[in-house]
C-alpha cells in the first residue's frame, strides 16, 4: 500500500462514484443503478452500471469493473497513487508527503528510475534525428513516408554513429552506469567501459498503455544485422505483456484491433487513419497479448506478411485469439508484403476494403489447408474434405458446427449430406467432437477444477456480500482459509472481520489490491451473478450446495498437501468434521 488505508477510504468516501464517472460518462438512473456507454470497450448500447450502494461500476459488455480508483487508473492512464492523488485534489483531502514502506519505496524509486531513464534516453534520440547528426535517420524516415506529425507522436529518434554519446548525456543527467545498463540501454564492455547498445539506427520508443517508455526497437540505417535490434526485458519491459501502438489503440474505437508483425506498419497504418494497429515487439503473438486485447476489442484482425512465415504466425495467431475467446480475422495483403507496402501501393481506401473484406479465421485455415492438396487427384482430394471435417469437429457447439459445416460445403463444392458422414465419422474415430476450449466471450464459464473451484468461492462471497446476514449461517463451518485462491482469500479475511464489526464496503475491500487486475478481480466478487431462483427451498440448497463446494475443495486442497505442509492437518481434520456436519445440517437464508 502506498497509502495508509484510512486515508484511501477518506478520500474514497469523499469521491462519490456516480459524480467522478458523470464527469467523463452520461449516466441515466434505471432500475436501482445508473447505466451509460462503456468507456472500455466499444458499444452502442448501454451495458456499462454504476452502483451507488456499492460505490463500483461494472460493464456487463467488457467485464471492466471497479472502484473509483480504478476507475481513473482505467480512463487516466493513472498509477494507484496517481488516481488516489487526483482524487484527493478534487475532494480537498491533503495527503500525507510519505507514506511508503522501505521496500516499496526501492522497488518503487528503482522502477520509476528506469521510467525516468528511458524517458531520458528517448528524449536524446528524439533530438538527436532533429538536429545535423540524424540527417541521415531523418532521411530515412522520410523516404518511408513519414510525416512530421507522425514521427512527432511516435516519438521516433535516432542513435548516433558513435555509441559513447549517449552513455555521456544520461550520465550528465545524473543517472548512474548500473542503471544505464540495467535499463538495456548500454552494455559494459571490457576495453572501452560502458557503450550504448543502439548506434547508427532509427529508434522507435516502446510505450506501455500508460504511454511510458519500457523499451525500444531501432532498426539499422542500411543493410547491417539485425535489421531490428530490441532492448532486452528489464523489469519494466515484459514483452510478452504488452503491445507496440496499444496505449493509442485502446482510445481507437473501431471495434476491432488490427494485429501486425512490424513498427513501421503500425506507424504507417496509423499515419492512414487505422489507429486500431498494434504489433508484437519482435516476438510471437502471446496469450498476455490476447488477453490485454480483450479488454479493449472482441475481434482481432491479422495483417501478418503474406509469405509462408506470415502464414505460420497468423495460423499460430488465430490458435491464440480463439483459445482466449476473441473472434479472429485475416486481412488478405496480397501481393503485397505487409499493410505497409500495400498501402504504399495501392492506397489507404483499397487497405479499408480489405479489412471490411477479413476473412473469418476458420475459412482462412481451410484455404491454407487446401494448397497441400491435389484437387485433380481424387485421393488427395478426399483427404482435403477429410481434414475439413477433422477442423469442424473442433466446434463442440452443434449450432456452429453445423453453420460452418453447411458453408464450407457451399464453398468447396462438397455434398452437405456427404460432409456430415464424413464429420461423424471423424469424431467416430477420434472420439467424438474434440472437447476443444473456445470461450467466446470474458463471461462464458470455464471449467477446469481450479476454476469451479474458483467459482463457488466467488459466488459465496458474492451471495454474502449481498446477504451480510448470512456470514454468522456459515461462521460455524467456513473461515478465509477455506478460500483457496489468494485473491479470494484476501477478500475473505478482510470481509470477514469487517462483518465481525459489524459493516463493510465494497469499495474499500478493491482498495486494498494494488495491482489493477487484482482490483479488477476482486470487483467480479461483488458483480458475479447469483443464480436466479424462484422459491426459498431452491435458493437455500443452492446456497448450502455452493457453501459444500468451497468446504469440499478446500478439504482436498489441504489433503493434498499432507505430504508436504504440516499445518495442512489442522485444516484437514477440522474439515472433515465440518464436511460431515455440513452434510447434514440445513443452513435456513433469512
Ligand atoms: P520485418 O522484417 O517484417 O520488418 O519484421 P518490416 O516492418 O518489414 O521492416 P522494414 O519495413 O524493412 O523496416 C517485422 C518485425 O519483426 C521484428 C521487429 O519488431 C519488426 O518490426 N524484428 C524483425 C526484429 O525484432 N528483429 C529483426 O531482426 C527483424
Ligand atoms: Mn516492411
Amino acid at each position: 500500500m502506498y497509502y495508509s488505508e484510512e486515508i484511501i477510504d477518506e478520500v474514497r468516501m469523499k469521491n462519490d462514484i456516480v459524480d467522478v464517472v458523470s464527469g467523463y460518462v452520461k449516466l441515466q438512473r434505471r432500475g436501482g443503478r445508473y447505466w451509460g456507454l462503456c468507456p472500455f470497450h466499444n458499444e452502442k448500447s448501454p451495458s456499462f452500471s454504476v452502483t451507488q450502494e456499492k460505490q463500483m461500476y461494472h460493464c456487463f459488455g467488457c467485464g471492466a469493473g471497479g472502484n473509483v480508483f480504478t476507475f481513473l487508473m482505467n480512463y487516466e492512464n493513472f498509477s494507484f497513487p496517481e488516481a488516489v492523488k487526483a482524487l484527493a485534489d478534487r475532494a480537498g483531502v491533503s495527503l500525507p508527503e510519505q507514506e511508503y514502506s522501505e521496500e516499496v519505496k526501492r522497488r518503487e524509486s528503482r522502477r520509476a528510475r528506469l521510467f525516468s531513464v528511458n524517458k531520458e534516453a528517448a528524449t536524446y534520440f528524439y533530438f538527436l534525428l532533429r538536429s545535423p547528426q540524424g540527417a541521415v535517420g531523418y532521411r530515412y524516415l522520410q523516404e518511408r513516408e513519414l510525416g512530421d506529425e507522425t514521427m512527432k507522436k511516435f516519438g521516433l529518434g535516432y542513435a548516433g554513429k558513435s555509441g559513447g554519446d549517449l552513455v555521456a548525456y544520461l550520465r550528465g543527467k545524473g543517472f548512474e552506469d548500473q542503471l544505464i545498463k540495467e535499463a538495456g540501454l548500454a552494455n559494459f564492455s571490457e576495453r572501452h567501459g560502458l557503450l550504448s547498445q543502439f548506434w547508427n539506427r532509427v529508434m522507435f520508443p516502446i510505450q506501455d498503455i500508460n504511454h511510458r517508455v519500457i523499451g525500444f526497437g531501432g532498426r539499422v540505417m542500411g543493410q547491417g544485422e539485425p535489421k531490428y535490434l530490441n532492448s532486452p526485458e528489464t523489469p519494466i519491459f515484459d514483452k510478452r505483456r504488452n503491445l507496440y501502438g496499444l496505449n493509442f489503440a485502446r482510445t481507437a474505437r473501431s471495434g476491432s484491433i488490427i494485429l501486425c508483425e512490424g513498427y513501421m506498419d503500425v506507424i504507417a497504418m496509423h499515419q492512414a487513419g487505422f489507429s486500431q494497429a498494434v504489433a508484437s515487439l519482435g516476438t510471437a503473438f502471446t496469450s498476455e497479448q490476447a488477453a490485454l486485447l480483450r479488454r479493449y476489442t472482441d475481434t482481432v484482425l491479422l495483417a501478418y506478411d503474406s509469405d509462408g512465415a506470415g502464414v505460420k504466425a497468423a495460423l499460430r495467431g488465430i490458435g491464440i485469439l480463439r483459445e482466449s475467446g476473441l473472434n479472429g480475422r485475416v486481412i488478405d495483403m496480397r501481393p503485397y508484403k505487409d499493410p505497409d507496402e500495400f498501402m504504399k501501393n495501392l492506397g489507404k481506401e483499397a487497405f479499408a476494403e480489405r479489412i471490411e473484406k477479413a476473412e473469418n479465421s476458420f475459412f482462412f485455415e481451410i484455404r491454407v489447408l487446401e494448397s497441400d492438396y491435389d484437387m485433380s487427384d481424387p485421393e488427395s482430394k478426399t483427404k482435403f474434405h477429410r481434414e475439413i471435417a477433422k477442423k469442424l469437429c473442433d466446434f463442440t457447439e452443434d449450432v456452429e458446427r453445423e453453420n460452418y459445416l453447411q458453408a464450407v460445403a457451399d464453398k468447396y463444392h462438397i455434398g452437405a449430406d456427404n460432409l456430415r458422414r464424413l464429420v461423424l465419422a471423424v469424431a467416430a474415430s477420434t472420439g467424438g467432437a474434440r472437447p476443444l476450449q473456445r470461450p467466446r466471450s470474458g463471461v462464458q464459464p470455464k471449467h477446469s477444477p481450479e476454476e469451479n473451484a474458483g467459482k463457488s468461492q466467488r459466488l459465496l462471497l458474492t451471495w454474502i456480500t449481498d446477504e451480510p446476514s448470512l456470514f454468522s449461517k456459515i461462521k460455524p463451518y467456513i473461515s478465509a482459509d477455506d478460500f483457496t485462491g489468494e485473491l479470494y482469500r484476501k477478500v475473505a479475511e478482510r470481509l470477514f472481520s469487517d462483518l465481525e464489526q459489524g459493516q463493510f464496503q465494497p469499495a474499500d475491500i478493491i482498495s486494498m489490491f494494488e495491482d489493477e487486475s487484482d482490483q479488477k478481480e476482486a470487483a467480479a466478487i461483488f458483480h458475479t451473478s447469483l443464480p436466479r431462483l424462484e422459491t426459498r427451498q431452491e435458493r437455500e440448497k443452492a446456497f448450502h450446495d455452493i457453501v459444500l463446494s468451497v468446504k469440499k475443495n478446500s478439504y482436498e486442497h489441504y489433503t493434498s498437501r499432507l505430504g508436504s505442509d504440516i499445518s495442512a492437518l489442522d485444516q484437514v481434520i477440522a474439515g472433515k468434521k465440518a464436511l460431515e456436519e455440513l452434510a447434514k445440517t440445513h443452513i435456513s437464508i433469512d
